[in-house]
Order: structure tokens, then sequence, then C-alpha cells
């Protein structure tokens, strides 16, 4: 059995005096952090799924890479459309905008880098070529269990619902995913709430943010402040099925000043 955590939206000041929608962002991952580490059962490896920082500045990845260092468990970084991939590399010491892939003991991770053409507005894409990977990889590895990961949606958090901020070229992942029943879900983040959907026989999971959650697609003015920092649990087993849950952790109530 394996275990990833996986955190997402972080969202992390520059200042870390500063709020971010009215809360400590280093606390709440702290409080994440905590909550991990009194786990009975250790996890195998923390998954970032971008947004680490709400500015992209190096003071905060390195706040991040500290934090992270101090629990001793293996992570892997990837960026949204608040990081800036340039000083996150620098801190994180491997390119972000390359497929990473990861062994598991039987599993297989790949993970993408989904801030390709960013539209200015917080949607982005797959390029051409992280498409053509993907495809040769999942073929090359059709007998392994395979976990995709990227920080933007691929398909819209509800049925029927226009998605503007979505990955633009997220049909053309599903499309792709389609032709890979290995693939046992497909991780995001970039909701700031939880999306479970199988769509074309895959399914596409997302964590509640360790910052703050939102109540209804894109209503980023509409947050749940009685929802304290989340993240989500999986457990991946050597028959290759997927255990995945949600653990929300109590509210703070630490204040910060919002400017
Ligand atoms: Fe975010």
């Amino acid at each position: 059995m394996h275990r990833i955590v996986q955190l997402t939206d972080l969202h992390l000041q520059s200042d870390p005096a500063i709020s971010y929608k009215g809360i400590d962002a280093d606390a709440h991952l702290q409080q994440c952090l905590n909550w991990i580490m009194n786990l009975k059962e250790r996890p195998d490896l923390l998954l970032l799924t971008g947004d680490l920082c709400h500015q992209g500045s190096h003071s905060a990845y390195k706040r991040l890479h500290q934090m992270l260092q101090r629990t001793g468990i293996a992570n892997i970084w990837l960026a949204g459309n608040h990081d800036d991939k340039v000083t996150m590399a620098s801190v994180y010491g491997k390119p972000i905008d390359e497929l990473q892939q990861q062994s598991l003991g039987n599993w297989q991770l790949l993970l993408l880098d989904s801030n390709h053409q960013p539209d200015g507005c917080g949607g982005g894409s797959l390029s051409v070529v992280h498409l053509q990977q993907l495809e040769y990889l999942l073929q090359q590895l059709k007998n392994q269990p395979t976990l995709v990961a990227l920080h933007h949606n691929p398909v819209p958090i509800r049925e029927h619902w226009k998605d503007t901020l979505m990955l633009a070229n997220g049909a053309d992942m599903v499309r792709l995913l389609q032709q890979h029943p290995q693939v046992q879900a497909v991780l995001c983040g970039h909701v700031h709430q939880v999306l479970d959907r199988v769509v074309r026989g895959r399914r596409f999971l997302s964590a509640p943010a360790t910052s703050v959650q939102f109540a209804n697609p894109w209503e980023e003015v509409t947050l749940q402040p009685e929802l304290g920092p989340g993240l989500r649990l999986l457990e991946l087993t050597s028959r290759g099925q997927l255990y995945t849950r949600i653990q929300y952790l109590p509210k703070l109530n630490k204040q910060l000043h919002a400017f």
C-alpha cells in the first residue's frame, strides 16, 4: 500500500503577515502538515497541485520548502496560475514546465504543467508536446495503474457548467484518457472545492484548498468561511485499486491584516 496526501492552492503570501482572503495561509498549511505528521500511517508522498505561492515570490517558496523539509516526506510541486515557474523551479531544484514521471510501487504518477498559454485570467492549457508525451507514456505503461495530476481542472466542476477558467484543451485530454483505462484518476487543484466526477470512463478528482474554500464555481467572492483547510488522502493498493477521502481541519481563529 502506498499513501499520498494531495495539498493544493496554498496561496502563501510574499509577506506571511498579510492575509489571503482573510486567512493566514502559512498557518493553514502548517496545520495540515501537523495533522499529516500525526497520522498513524505516514504518507509516502505529498503532492502539491499548484497555486503554492500567491505572488510567486522567492521568499514564499523558501518558507514552503522549509516547512516541507521539516516533515521529512517526499514532495512533488506542480505550478498553478498564481505561481512563478522560474522562481518556483529555483527553489524546487527541478524544472516545473516539464512532464514529471514518478513510480510508487507498481503505480505510475504522470505530472503535468497546465500553465501553457495562460489566458491571464486564471485559465491554462496543456502544450501539444505535453499531450503527445502523455499519450506516449500511457501507451508504454498500459499495464500499470496510473495517476495523472495537474493544476487546472480538465472537466467542468458541474455537468453543464460553462467553466471559463478550466483547462482550455480539457476535452482533448479527456478524449486521450478515454483510451487508457489504466488511469485510475486525474488529480487537480484550482477549484478550491471538491470535485469527484467520472467523465468518459475516467475519474476526475480535486481536493479542497489548504487556504480557503469557494462555494460555487468561480464565484470567488463566495467563500465558505466556516470551512478550515482541507486535503485529499489517497491509498494505492498493489492490486491497482485506489481509495480516497477528503479531510477538513478545524478553522483557525487567527486574524491577519488584509493588505
Ligand atoms: Fe487557487
